[in-house]
């Protein structure tokens, strides 16, 4: 499917589908619209009052046009008030269309949306998304292919004539989450530590990154002991990832992004039991997952920023081998941790991976982990906590997320709490009680950073969706990679 930017007027479009957008309370055929009614033996209007179609936000109509039309069917999208339009409403009215065209077979597509803010590349930019995101299924575990499959080949975007680099970049962008969806969903038997690494292998050589694995022995020997703890019961071995971005000229600042990468978490001896969600969490390497995304869109967009891409991916498993409950275990900053509960072991797998990000030298550090069930308890599926260290870092993610159209809400950095992580032999313990269990977590992590500016996203509920919403089809959901996105083309 290709999709491009023109002027063609969208009287003059020809084609299977045209869809338009119209906002509540201005669905008058006045100016080309008359026109195209006109050409269109009456259709626009006919079709309006039929459907009772009012430009509602979600409200969409289809009907066929007549033969010897220039176009064969015709799609209308409701937008809500003008006043209301967000960029996320235009993603969602993209996908709408999207959609439909597909529903009704179409090969080629024509829309037709209005610019927000006097932003073209930006309103370019997220239709290309909510039309691409949408249309992505994943059939790769069926044995036949999709009887329903898209047949879209060409979409054209009316009156956004000269945007292809916007379209180029939301397509880059739409690449970065299909990667991170695609990982999530897999299942534990195929995406493992390994193949974890031999994706991390095809996005170097693919877009040029370097890339440096740590393996079992190298973690040992820089005193992983946090990480290689949770690894220790696995039959399958460890992989530390270390992707790289350079631009080709000066970088103008340098950050770190670290993504939880288990890749199934059964919760080792404190083991998850019935209705604790075990058959979910091949989702754990959620964060590792987002973090490829983003490396993968990156580096075609090729900011002047350099950008370390970073996770401890390992599966927690049980065997005579595994962590008991209660053992200690010492980080690579020195610091000891009383495993309290082996189920809290993606801030284990962290704590080293902050450790090794803290000593790169960067300006800022995101870290983002499907950590806690209790921060879906505070916050629900679809938004994910933030807790920073540094204000500006937090509005700079904010203000990444907002454009978006993914949610964070930010939580506190709440030192008090701290009190129940005390271990009376170790540093710290893993696990504190069970209310505020998402701020511990953050606490938690907050010991393996020093003086770098740093943001811990928690978005256990967000990767996953139940059911389809706008341009998100049910299942892994690739969230946060276009915050990712934003936040280092520091364009929010
Ligand atoms: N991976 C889970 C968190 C999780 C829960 C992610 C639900 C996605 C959906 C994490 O490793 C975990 O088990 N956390 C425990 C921590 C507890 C033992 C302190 C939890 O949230 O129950
Ligand atoms: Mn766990
Ligand atoms: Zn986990």
């Amino acid at each position: 499917m290709e999709i491009r930017a023109t002027d063609t007027p969208r009287l003059e479009w020809t084609g299977d589908a045209l869809a338009i957008g119209f906002f509540e309370d201005a669905i008058a055929l006045t100016g080309d619209l008359a026109q195209a009614d006109e050409k269109l033996g009456g259709a626009i209007k006919e079709l309006i009052e039929e459907a009772e179609f009012k430009g509602s936000v979600g409200s969409n109509a289809v009907t066929r046009v007549g033969s010897g039309s220039s176009i064969r069917k015709l799609i209308l999208v409701g937008l809500g008030k003008a006043d209301t339009l967000t960029l996320d409403s235009l993603r969602r009215a993209a996908a709408a269309i999207a959609r439909s065209a597909k529903q009704e077979k179409s090969k080629t597509l024509g829309i037709s949306l209005p610019v927000f803010n006097n932003d073209p590349a930006l309103t370019a930019q997220v239709i290309t998304e909510g039309i691409v995101l949408t249309l992505h299924q994943d059939h790769r575990f069926k044995s036949e292919p999709d009887p329903k499959g898209n047949k879209l080949e060409q979409v054209d975007l009316l009156g956004f004539g000269g945007q292809d680099a916007a379209i180029t970049k939301a397509t880059a962008i739409c690449e970065g989450v299909i990667l991170a969806r695609e990982l999530v969903a897999a299942p534990a038997n195929v995406v493992t530590p390994v193949s974890m690494a031999k994706t991390a292998e095809e996005i170097a050589s693919s877009y040029g990154l370097s890339l440096e694995i740590l393996e079992q022995s190298d973690c040992e020997k820089l005193g992983m002991g946090a990480f290689l703890g949770v690894a220790q019961a696995s039959e399958i071995p460890p992989k530390f990832i270390h992707l790289t971005y350079k631009p080709e000229g000066a970088a103008k600042r340098k950050v770190a992004i670290i993504g939880k990468g288990v890749t199934f978490d059964s919760g080792g001896l404190n083991i998850k039991g019935a209705g604790s969600g075990i058959e979910t969490m091949k989702m754990d390497m959620g964060g590792a997952a987002a973090t490829f995304g983003a490396a993968k869109a990156i580096a075609q967009i090729k900011p002047d920023v350099e950008v370390h891409f970073i996770s401890a991916v390992t599966e927690n498993m049980i065997s005579g081998r595994a962590m008991h409950p209660g053992d200690i275990l010492t980080a690579s900053n020195g610091k000891t941790i009383e495993v309290n509960n082996t189920d809290a072991e993606g801030r284990l797998t962290l704590a080293d991976a902050l450790v090794f990000a803290d000593k790169l030298g960067v300006d800022a550090i995101v870290d983002l982990a499907t950590l806690t069930g209790a921060c879906i308890i505070a916050l629900g599926n679809d938004i994910s906590g933030l807790w920073a260290t540094d204000d500006s870092l937090a509005n700079q993610i904010k203000a990444a997320a907002e454009a978006a159209g993914e949610k964070f809400w930010q939580m506190p950095m709440e030192e008090k709490y701290f009190d129940g992580l005390k271990s009376p032999l170790a540093d710290m313990k893993n696990t504190g009680p069970r209310p505020g269990g998402s701020i511990t977590a953050a606490l938690f992590l907050k010991q393996f950073v020093k003086e770098t500016p740093w943001a811990h996203l928690d978005i256990a509920g967000p990767v996953w969706a139940d059911k389809d919403d706008g341009y998100n089809p049910s299942g892994a959901t690739g969230f946060p990679v276009r915050t990712l996105v934003n936040w280092v083309l520091g364009e929010a």
